[in-house]
């Protein structure tokens, strides 16, 4: 259903608008562009949040007519608004290989036709759907035809790009030379999804915007902050993708940090990209790189087995579609960070990721130092555990806050009691996916939200160490059942400091 003016914007702020522009695709016909893209253009559509002016220009190895793009657009999103039509009615295809520089020249001809068309100003914004070992080719090329550079004057042009950026600390500098041979770093817009959420950004409304949270986030509060990312899928046909990635550079690398980031940083002097983004690369600069012999001790790297998931019997990994019946994937990482400055100092970081865990959930728990004296009876205080303040970043979005309270009655029984404010009641705003809010922003230039350059290499330099520690062999793969929170192992590595992971 179309909708009337304004209230469309739910959670967008309505004047903030894509200018008139052409949104090129690369990897057009492939997996992500249909699941996610192309919903969340429909979506920026039928808020109204796209100038009339604006196209969509798909590019693929895959042979497709402009007819051809038009039909999967609209099957992309079943149920779109009229505006979503006129989108597809506009928006072309370019058929060829991204090594061959016809591609390109072909591509700028469409450009110029759709924008001759449209009447358009010549905003392009260039998203690279593809896998990554393409990047380098399709910035080349497009370098290669001038389209880097923009078209008129007060038109931009941008490049948007996907994780992982690299495989190791050395790929993802040699990605980054590539394509600032081509583009500018206030050109390219490097997505990392979480970041689009609306949960991760409250991280910093939370701490910002509150006088009351951010006096006790630090050392002298903490005891120690627990980061999970649990996810109870297992790689769901992904396996090709997945033996080539594993859990730390799939989850940690890129949206672990990006979470650890900004529950470390400092106040920012301005929430904007420039504030911001110096504010999450120095927290990272503080977090100790690990070096071998920490690696064998505080990282733990497992896969899953078979077991359950869901009530349902579940293979294990290695007997999973694409991949080695061999494998040494880890499908599980357990670690603790170290903060080497004057907030976070002795206050470990626990972090931890997986597939095949009981439940999807990802959450931030800062779990505060216990009062230094008891007054009541031990037997009085049995269920009473320390402060806990605990991010919920999905599903079921919100802040709760555990606390002592004192159980009606003649005895002075105190336990903990939950204040829990839920994204679901307090608000009436439905949240825009986090494609949308990514693409947006890419659109109208405001890269707060995207990964900068110095952000990926700190993020690199903390888990390379690890990954090299692995390829030597120097930390053995542990197992756990599908279903379960993980291996033993994890849970040694954080009890033989005192605390235990939270079970949600
Ligand atoms: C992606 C990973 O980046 O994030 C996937 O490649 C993972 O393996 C996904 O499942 C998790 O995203 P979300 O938004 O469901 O937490």
């Amino acid at each position: 259903m179309e909708l009337p003016n304004n209230p469309l914007a739910e959670g967008l702020d309505a004047t903030r608008k894509a200018p008139p522009g052409v949104l090129v695709v690369f990897g057009a016909s492939g997996d992500l562009t249909h699941r996610k893209l192309l919903p969340a253009i429909a979506q920026l559509s039928r808020r109204r949040l796209l100038s009339p002016t604006f196209a969509v220009v798909g590019v693929a190895r895959t042979e497709l007519t402009d007819d051809g793009f038009r039909e999967l657009m609209m099957d992309a999103v079943p149920d779109a608004a009229p505006s979503w039509s006129d989108v597809v009615k506009q928006s072309r295809y370019v058929v060829g290989d991204y090594v061959d520089a016809g591609t390109f020249k072909k591509l700028a001809s469409v450009l110029q036709e759709v924008e001759n068309d449209l009447g358009a100003t010549g905003n392009r914004t260039f998203y690279l759907a593809t896998v990554p070992a393409v990047f380098e080719e399709v910035a080349t090329g497009l370098g290669g035809v001038g389209l880097n550079r923009p078209a008129a004057p007060d038109t931009a042009v941008r490049l948007v790009i996907e994780k992982p950026f690299g495989r190791d600390l050395e790929s993802a500098r040699q990605l980054d030379s590539a394509l600032h041979r081509v583009f500018s770093e206030d050109q390219i817009y490097r997505i990392d999804h979480y970041l689009g959420k609306e949960t991760v950004q409250n991280v910093l409304a939370l701490r910002f915007a509150n006088a009351i949270f951010e006096p006790l986030w630090n050392r002298s509060y903490l005891d120690h902050v627990q980061i999970t990312v649990a996810e109870s899928l297992g790689v769901e046909g992904r396996g090709g993708f997945y033996e080539t990635a594993g859990a730390l550079r799939d989850i940690v690398q890129n949206h672990v940090m990006q979470v650890l980031s900004l529950t470390l940083m400092e106040p920012p002097g301005s929430i904007d990209a420039q504030g911001i983004r110096d504010e999450k690369v120095k927290a990272l600069r503080s977090v100790l790189i690990p070096t071998l012999d920490y690696v064998k001790t505080n990282v733990v790297r497992a896969q899953y087995d078979s077991g359950w998931s869901e009530g349902i019997a579940v293979p294990a990994y290695r007997q999973e579609r694409d991949v080695d019946p061999k494998s040494e994937t880890e499908t599980f990482v357990a670690m603790k960070l170290e903060v080497d400055n004057w907030r976070w100092a002795g206050v470990p970081i626990y972090i931890r990721t997986g597939k095949r865990l009981p439940k999807r959930l990802t959450e931030v728990a800062l779990q505060f130092k216990a009062v230094p004296h008891l007054a009541f009876g031990r037997a009085e205080t049995r269920d009473l555990r320390p402060n806990a303040l605990v991010l919920r970043i999905q599903p079921d979005e919100g802040v709760a806050l555990r606390f002592g309270a004192k159980v009606p009655g003649q005895a002075f029984t105190v336990r903990d009691v939950l204040m829990d404010m839920s994204y679901g009641t307090a608000f009436l705003e439905d949240p825009p996916e986090a494609y949308e809010r990514l693409l947006l922003d890419a659109m109208v230039g405001d890269p707060t939200l995207f990964i900068r350059s110095d952000e990926v290499d700190q993020a690199w330099k903390i888990v390379d160490p690890i990954l090299k520690a692995w390829q030597e062999r120097a930390v053995p793969l542990a197992g756990y059942a599908a279903g379960t929170w993980g291996p033993r192992q994890a849970g040694d590595l954080m009890e033989r400091d005192g605390p235990q992971w939270r079970t949600p």
